[in-house]
């Protein structure tokens, strides 16, 4: 088989390299790809969000499969593209990605089946929204864009003054342009956050191993939100009383209430959960793999990737068991100085080999690229050092130790990767 993967983060590296294992397949092909997905796939130099761009690939390259990994091109309806000129994907079409798309969409749906998330309104004119927030009197308040803003749409404000600027800049300044042109209004949720990915054909749910992401850019939770400074699997939080809880209240009713809608939802469907003291509570979903919490799960999938890929676009996931290695995996991210806001690229990265790989851990590359032979920053994230080890302990201090052999100039990471897990 030969297989073509949208994007050119650490999220598709991974992916990349879990096709890369697979019997099945012949060819990996990758747009954009970066400098470390180059050494596995053959990258060109289409966008991932140009859907034009991607068919007129596709053709030309006639892949058995497109996976598309990035959230935009998704929304966007690249798979309904792809499909109606008769490629298969791996990937939900439009009306499903639109979970991830629309907060207010996704709110309203798990408001009429009863799915468990924060209390909310939504809203379109300022005045009305910033006088219901003084009404809850309720700090910290939660403020949201209704559309996709690379993570940075969610204001958590402290107090009444915080929360009337979040709503003025979506609503009145346009400041996240479309996707704040309605805002959600939420309430302030505690406890322990959990990652649940899940392969869905539209009927049957399986939900991978749990991971937790780590979206602060500093230690201690501080700083800036990211999309993600490091990620470990399993999370030690989501116990089994847990695990049946968001199966039975969360993970079934979602695909049910999709399919209900007339949306059915194929492809990897994440599950951005909080464990609040009453109970599992969605936070977010997304219509994709989490990056960097691809990083950590699908080193800990046995079952052949394409295999689960088969059986999602011939809707028979149910009759599909996917394995699960019983080992934990811990991924720090390495960024550039300055990243979430401003920073360099350009640097020459040492301590990896030819391949951008190291003997010591999976490198997994995010925002790199080749120039004359030699690995460049080209990005805010730019590695996901990634081990894999018996316990969440060995995995972090393999990762850790790889991290010390690898470098370049104003390189950023946190130290603190996995540390709530293993205090408890
Ligand atoms: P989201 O993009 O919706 O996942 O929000 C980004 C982050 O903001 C989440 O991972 C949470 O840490 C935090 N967050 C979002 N909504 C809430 C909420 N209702 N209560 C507390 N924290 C939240
Ligand atoms: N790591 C968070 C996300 O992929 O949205």
């Amino acid at each position: 088989m030969n297989i073509l993967v949208v994007g050119g983060g650490g999220r598709e590296h991974a992916i990349i390299t879990a096709l890369s294992k697979s019997p099945r397949v012949d060819m990996i092909y990758a747009a954009p790809g970066n400098g470390g997905i180059s050494k596995l796939a053959e990258c060109f130099p289409v966008k991932a969000t140009d859907i034009d761009g991607m068919v007129e690939l596709a053709k030309k390259l006639k892949p058995d499969y497109v996976f598309v990994a990035p959230d935009d091109p998704l929304v966007l309806g690249m798979v309904d593209r792809l499909n109606d000129e008769g490629f298969k994907t791996f990937g939900p079409r439009a009306n499903a990605a639109v979970l991830e798309g629309s907060k207010v969409f996704s709110k309203a749906l798990m408001k009429k089946y009863g799915i468990p998330t924060a209390a909310y309104e939504t809203f379109t004119d300022a005045d009305k929204a910033i006088a219901y927030i003084k009404e809850q009197n309720s700090y910290p308040a939660v403020i949201k864009c209704d559309g996709l803003a690379l993570g940075k749409g969610v204001i958590i404000a402290k107090d009444f003054a915080e929360a009337e600027a979040a709503v003025k800049s979506m609503l009145l300044d346009g400041k996240f342009g479309k996707s704040g042109s309605e805002i959600v209004v939420e309430e302030f949720m505690t406890g322990p956050e959990v990652t649940v990915l899940a392969f869905t054909d539209g009927k049957t749910v399986k939900p991978m191993i749990s991971s937790m992401d780590h979206k602060r850019a500093l230690d201690n939770d501080e700083g800036l939100n990211t999309g993600g400074m490091g990620t470990i699997a399993p999370n030690p939080k989501y116990t089994e009383a847990f695990k049946k809880e968001c199966e039975e209240k969360i993970f079934k009713p979602t695909i049910a209430a999709m399919r209900d809608e007339g949306r059915p939802f194929k492809g990897c469907l994440y599950f951005g959960l909080m464990l609040t003291p009453n109970g599992a509570k969605v936070v977010e979903y997304n219509c994709r793999f989490g990056d960097p919490e691809a990083q950590v799960v699908l080193p800990l999938l046995e079952t052949d990737i394409v295999d689960i890929m088969d059986a999602i676009w011939e809707e028979r996931l149910d009759g599909l068991d996917i394995k699960w290695s019983g080992k934990s995996c811990a991924c720090v991210v390495m960024a550039s100085g300055g990243y979430p806001e401003k920073y360099e690229t350009g640097k020459a990265i040492s301590g990896l080999d030819e391949n951008g790989q190291s003997d010591k851990a999976y490198i997994y590359h995010a925002g790199t690229k080749i120039e004359d032979g030699k690995f460049l920053t080209a990005g805010g994230r730019v590695l996901g050092i990634t081990a894999v080890g018996d316990d969440l302990r060995s995995a972090l201090d393999k990762a850790y130790a790889a991290v010390d052999t690898v470098s370049f100039e104003k390189a950023h990471y946190r130290k603190d990767i996995g540390r709530r897990a293993l205090d408890g």
